[in-house]
């Protein structure tokens, strides 16, 4: 087993008090989450991990999941055929692959992005992964929050101002009748705060779709500017979800990814539990 070094994301791990574990629709529980939530996602951090999930089955997981993400607001689904709580795993494909090949079906490293910006309905508020088998090696969550990158764009006005211009975004979908691209922001001002919706290969595959002017030179070296920023160790914090633990991200100001993984022969694959969560006052 391989571990990290690294344990960003003790400060904000918590353990499931006993009485609760493996029941997410007690009202106390959803009150706890609730109150968890106001003070690491909106207020915080922009995360928070849940422990002791452990001793549930798949199924149990998958139930703590669905009820534990609805504490906080209302869950979205995350394809055309409804899924509300999706599978991430190594299926094979590469990021930006063919039409449809997404991030979350890889096993790729890096990359770090929001979840769904491509997505032409709401772009989810949170989101959540519940680690129900972690890989042999690598698989580590890397985070960076928003305000972190702002304080240093500070020093490059002319980048700020890009990424406040619509972009493109392959939607990833090559179902007949949704379109091929989503326009929207890097960085879009709502309620008087600064959210983030970034991806870069989905704004390189959305800006070479028919019809979509190319991406200029301005546009190329603000999101290298920001990719360098976000690459760089110093913005990043970096731990390892162990199975039975759940972490809720905060979509809206944090940037995430994750170390490459290899699962290994006769062990468990690589498994997490993700859902997409609209806040329920958004
Ligand atoms: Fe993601």
């Amino acid at each position: 087993m391989a571990w990290t070094t690294h344990r960003a994301f003790d400060p904000v791990r918590f353990d499931i008090p006993p009485e609760f574990t493996g029941d997410a629709s007690r009202e106390d529980m959803r009150a706890w989450l609730r109150r968890l939530g106001d003070r690491h996602l909106d207020g915080g951090p922009g995360f928070f991990v849940l422990t002791g999930l452990r001793h549930l089955d798949e199924q149990g997981m998958r139930a703590f999941a669905l009820a534990a993400s609805a504490s906080l607001g209302e869950l979205l689904p995350q394809d055309s055929s409804g899924t509300l709580l999706r599978e991430v795993r190594d299926r094979g494909v590469k990021l930006g692959e063919g039409a449809t090949g997404r991030y979350s079906d890889s096993r790729q490293g890096g990359n770090l992005h929001t979840d769904s910006p491509h997505r032409p309905s709401a772009v989810p508020d949170y989101f959540a992964l519940v680690c129900v088998h972690q890989a042999a090696i690598g698989g580590d969550l890397i985070l960076v929050r928003l305000a972190d990158v702002i304080a240093r764009l500070r020093e490059r006005p002319d980048v700020l101002e890009t990424l406040r211009r619509p972009v493109h975004f392959d939607t990833r979908d090559d179902t007949p009748g949704v379109p091929r691209t989503v326009s929207r922001p890097v960085l879009e001002e709502r309620h008087g705060k600064e959210h983030i919706h970034y991806l870069r290969e989905y704004i390189e595959l959305g800006h070479r779709q028919p019809g979509i002017p190319s991406l200029t030179s301005e546009q190329i070296l603000a999101f290298d500017a920001l990719d360098a920023l976000i690459e760089s160790r110093e913005q990043q914090q970096v731990d390892r979800l162990s199975a039975g633990e759940m972490v809720f991200i905060d979509n809206r100001w944090t940037l995430h990814g994750r170390v490459a993984f290899e699962d290994r022969a006769g062990d468990s694959r690589r498994l997490m539990l993700r859902t997409w969560i609209a806040r329920a006052s958004s």
